[in-house]
């Protein structure tokens, strides 16, 4: 490892990034911030709002990202994420890693990026936003950026993010061996989630309006919950159900303890349980999962500005490290004048 690292143990350290795309829901939770805040106990780790990566989609409308980091930074304070413990801050705070971008830039083929599976999906998936663009196709090197630069061997992600770890892996092991060893390879660190799909049963997206959010109050939610269509098979009362089929049972997987969830499903299958029944019951797990969630952000919102400060703190903190990281990288490039 190069000289003008500071020994330390990458692997120990673990990183992981998010578009701001404003408040969270639970999707978020179960697929990531749990995990992140699991992470914060055991690794040295840093978490970062990717706003510069929102660029690649909201580039024409940027008026909504300020108070989408704000909202977002609140949700992870208020699902348990630490800045006495993590390091939380901005991208477009680091400004080295506009430079790391760049020099990353010109030794990624662009065969590696055209080849990356969703880089063509998404393209044609986000209809109305014209995606065709350079900063696009650059995506998976400015993730590799923010990972290499603080050379965290974990990455946290969920699984459709495995592509761009790979090319992140790629890109690392190319600049060690052009130059010289200066960069950890990283690793996924996968969710090792049940899942937790949206209310239609669709993926839990805010765009799909099918979401139940961090920050929403028990009367928001129960209507939601009322509505969740169930087995539509199961159309009368003493119908017997089919959990496996049905929106509502993934979400006893996530919040309904064992013995329940067993009565649940027996209860479901000889119809001795009725979806109403069923749904109170997820109602009052969700109040209980989200009580202290709430507790949490009723503290947070009595203190205006206080995302803000837990940014600019963590960023002085990540900051000194990626500042460190660069003086590697021109070292090892021959271009410390
Ligand atoms: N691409 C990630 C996503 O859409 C966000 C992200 C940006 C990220 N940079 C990262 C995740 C670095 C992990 C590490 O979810």
């Amino acid at each position: 490892m190069n000289q003008i690292i500071a020994p330390f143990n990458p692997d120990k350290r673990a990183l992981s990034g998010m578009r701001p795309t404003g408040p969270l829901h639970i999707g978020h939770y179960f697929g990531a911030i749990k995990n992140w805040v699991e992470m914060q106990e055991e690794l040295e780790s840093y978490f970062f709002v990717a706003d510069w990566h929102a660029l690649t989609s909201d580039y024409a409308d940027t008026s909504g990202i300020r108070a989408y980091i704000e909202d977002m930074v609140v949700d992870w304070l208020s699902a348990g994420l630490d800045p006495e413990k993590s390091v939380l801050y901005l991208q477009s705070g680091v400004k080295e890693l506009a430079e790391l971008h760049l020099i990353l830039s010109m030794i990624t083929p662009l065969g590696w990026l055209e080849r990356c599976p969703t880089y063509k999906e998404q393209q044609q998936n986000i209809a109305g936003k014209d995606l065709n663009n350079y900063g696009f196709l650059g995506y998976p090197v400015l993730m590799t950026a923010d990972i290499i630069i603080t050379r965290a061997r974990w990455v946290p992600v969920g699984g459709d993010q495995l592509p761009h770890l790979e090319l992140s892996r790629e890109i690392a092991r190319r600049f060690n061996a052009l130059y010289a060893d200066t960069f950890p390879e990283p690793e996924a660190r996968l969710t090792p989630t049940a899942k937790c799909p949206g209310l239609d049963g669709r993926k839990m997206s805010k765009s799909y309006g099918n979401g139940i959010f961090l920050h929403e109050s028990l009367e928001e939610i129960a209507p939601k919950v009322r509505g969740m269509l169930t087995d539509a098979a199961r159309l009368r009362r003493h119908d017997p159900g089919n959990p496996e089929v049905c929106n509502l049972y993934p979400y006893h997987e996530l919040l309904t303890g064992e013995a329940v969830r067993a009565e649940i499903s027996s209860g479901c299958r000889s119809a001795a349980m009725g979806c109403v029944e069923c749904k109170k019951i997820l109602l009052k797990g969700l109040a209980d999962f989200l009580a202290p969630i709430h507790e949490k952000r009723a503290a947070i919102s009595a203190r205006p500005g206080l995302a803000w400060e837990v940014l600019a703190e963590g960023q002085k903190k990540a900051n000194r490290e990626c500042a460190c990281t660069m003086e590697a990288v021109r070292e090892a490039m021959r271009m410390k004048y």
